[in-house]
């Protein structure tokens, strides 16, 4: 069950060079490719001739070419040649193409209804055009359901037992977090005052005693979304935007994509080199969690969560999500 009428973060720019990508969003198989002029494009990763997977062919100049009989297809899903034949037409085989536009460093598709592809609804994440910001970008492939990782930016009470070794501060479960809804916007805050940083929070802010910590999270639909922490002691206030627009592959596997971009030590490369590594490291940490999760969700389809006071954002983003599908249905039928 996948949201369809919503923009996804479908690859980073640079991983489109002289080869095409295959890469499975919302359990459709779709190739991505970079012209020789430079268009970006997304299509059906099956041939119209005989299915071969067009991401197995090649990119002949403005086509791609399969790489069984050879015919080529253009950006717009056109077949522009057959080999053999004199030409394609208009009446010619032609493969779906997906909207794909570029936004924020990332290429965002639309695999929904095209006449609602509307580039304004793409989360609108400025900090990664912004010259205010140093960001980078980060893709993880995983084994587990997406909503299991809304689930998780949605309470950061996870953050004192996750990641205890690396972000974490041991009070920020203890603290509470106000809730709120705003349409189909999930919104929660924890202000912590006085709290320990984390080691590597302790670094980045050159903090040598406690701090005050405010986190704001934003989750849109499907699954986007943006925190903003702020760390400050007396004499220093710092601020990293985290942004994760979430793209399930199948039921049980996902793109999760995360975005870090910070308003300090904008021109320290080896602190980006280094913050990258540290995020590797706080993703896998709630990876291997996650990734357990699913398996033991798999393995019993009757079990029930109980649910706690920390999980009321998670719950409101569950029940907005199950609403916007059941609208979707209801729309298509
Ligand atoms: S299957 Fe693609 S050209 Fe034949
Ligand atoms: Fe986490």
């Amino acid at each position: 069950m996948f949201l369809k009428n919503y923009w996804y973060a479908a690859a980073l720019p640079g991983e489109l060079g002289e080869r095409p990508l295959a890469r499975t969003i919302c359990g459709e198989p779709v190739v991505l490719f970079r012209t020789e002029g430079g268009t970006f494009a997304a299509l059906a990763d099956r041939c119209a001739h005989r299915a071969a997977p067009l991401s197995l062919g090649t990119v002949r100049g403005e086509s791609i070419e399969c790489g069984y009989h050879g015919l080529r297809f253009g950006p717009g899903g056109a077949c522009v040649k057959i080999p053999g034949q004199d030409s394609a037409g208009a009446a010619g085989p032609a493969v779906r193409a997906y909207p794909l536009v570029q936004r924020w460093n990332w290429l965002w598709i639309w695999l929904g209804d095209p006449a609602l592809a509307n580039p304004d609804t793409i989360p609108a994440l400025s900090w990664f055009d912004n010259a205010a910001w140093t960001p980078f970008q980060l893709y993880f492939h995983v084994q587990a359901n997406w909503q299991l990782f809304s689930d998780n930016l949605l309470d950061l009470s996870h953050v004192s037992f996750t990641h205890a070794k690396s972000i974490g501060s041991p009070e920020v479960s203890e603290i509470p977090l106000k809730t709120w809804v705003e349409g189909d916007r999930v919104f929660n805050r924890r202000e912590m005052r006085g709290v320990t940083p984390g080691p590597f929070v302790a670094d980045w802010g050159g903090f040598t005693g406690r701090i005050d910590r405010i986190s704001s999270t934003e989750w849109s639909p499907p699954a986007n979304l943006a925190i903003e922490a702020r760390f400050a002691d007396a004499s220093n206030e710092i601020v990293v935007m985290v942004v994760n627009p979430i793209t399930p592959e199948t039921e049980t596997s996902t793109h999760l994509w995360m975005g870090w971009a910070r308003n300090f030590r904008l021109d320290d490369a080896a602190f980006t080199a280094r913050a990258r590594q540290e995020n590797e490291q706080v993703l896998h940490e709630d990876i291997v969690v996650i990734e357990g999760q699913q398996s033991r969700l798999g393995a019993d389809s009757a079990f029930r969560p109980y649910s706690i006071k920390a999980d009321a954002g998670l719950v409101q983003a569950r029940r907005i999500v199950a609403r916007l599908l059941q609208a979707e249905a209801s729309n298509a039928a």
